[in-house]
């Protein structure tokens, strides 16, 4: 699937705006700056087909990628804090929930985690929304890298006793480092079961 062509679509600001729901579709959603754009390059083999910074709100549309002719790759806004203004924010949050709430075609929403933090509160209200609205959502460690020898089962008992009360998680979990490629290609068979 990742062997065919990668093109950016559209950056959406209301539902209106989405691409019609006529391909499977995967998104990545995550607090700001846990390296949401960088996993989308990395998994796309594109160096900045997403747009990434070091400046957490870097993304405020849902950015829209095809992939081959079967998929859309979504690359969301983050939450929690941002560094934009708040009227701003507000509305670019108040879009991603709709968004995981209300896509039919949506097969799974990956939850980015940054690995030396584990999961946080507001990663849990977004894990609850999913649940309600039975979208499977699935964690991905990120910044691999940055962690230390011993470290890597700390993080992942943490997520997986939390995962417990989510019904709508799907229970592998896959760490990642966009920086070094680690679980890259274990990321990219997983989008590619999703039909
Ligand atoms: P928002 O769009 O602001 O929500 O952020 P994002 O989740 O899209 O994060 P982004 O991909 O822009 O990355 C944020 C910062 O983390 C950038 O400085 C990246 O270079 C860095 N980063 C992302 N992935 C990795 C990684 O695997 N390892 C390391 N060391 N840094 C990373
Ligand atoms: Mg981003």
């Amino acid at each position: 699937l990742f062997a065919g062509p990668v093109d950016f679509l559209k950056g959406v600001v209301a539902m209106s705006g989405l691409p019609a729901a006529d391909r499977a579709e995967v998104c990545f959603a995550g607090r700001s700056n846990v390296g949401k754009s960088s996993l989308i390059n990395a998994l796309t083999g594109r160096k900045a087909i997403a747009r990434a910074s070091n400046t957490p709100g870097r993304t405020q549309e849902i950015n829209f990628f095809t992939l081959g002719e079967s998929h859309y790759l979504v690359d969301l806004p983050g939450y929690g804090f941002a560094n934009a203004p708040l009227p701003k924010v507000e509305a670019w949050q108040r879009l991603l929930k709709q968004y995981l709430s209300g896509r039919p075609n949506l097969r799974r929403a990956f939850v980015l985690i940054d690995a030396r933090h584990g999961i946080k509160a507001v990663d849990e209200e977004i894990m609850s929304l999913l649940d309600s609205s039975a979208v499977t959502f699935q964690c991905v460690l990120t910044k691999a890298d940055k962690l230390k020898a011993g470290e890597r089962e700390k993080v992942l008992d943490q997520v997986r006793g939390k995962l417990v009360k989510h019904p709508a998680a799907f229970p592998e979990l896959v760490l990642t480092s966009s920086e070094k490629g680690e679980g890259i290609a274990t990321l990219r068979a997983i989008v590619a079961t999703l039909e």
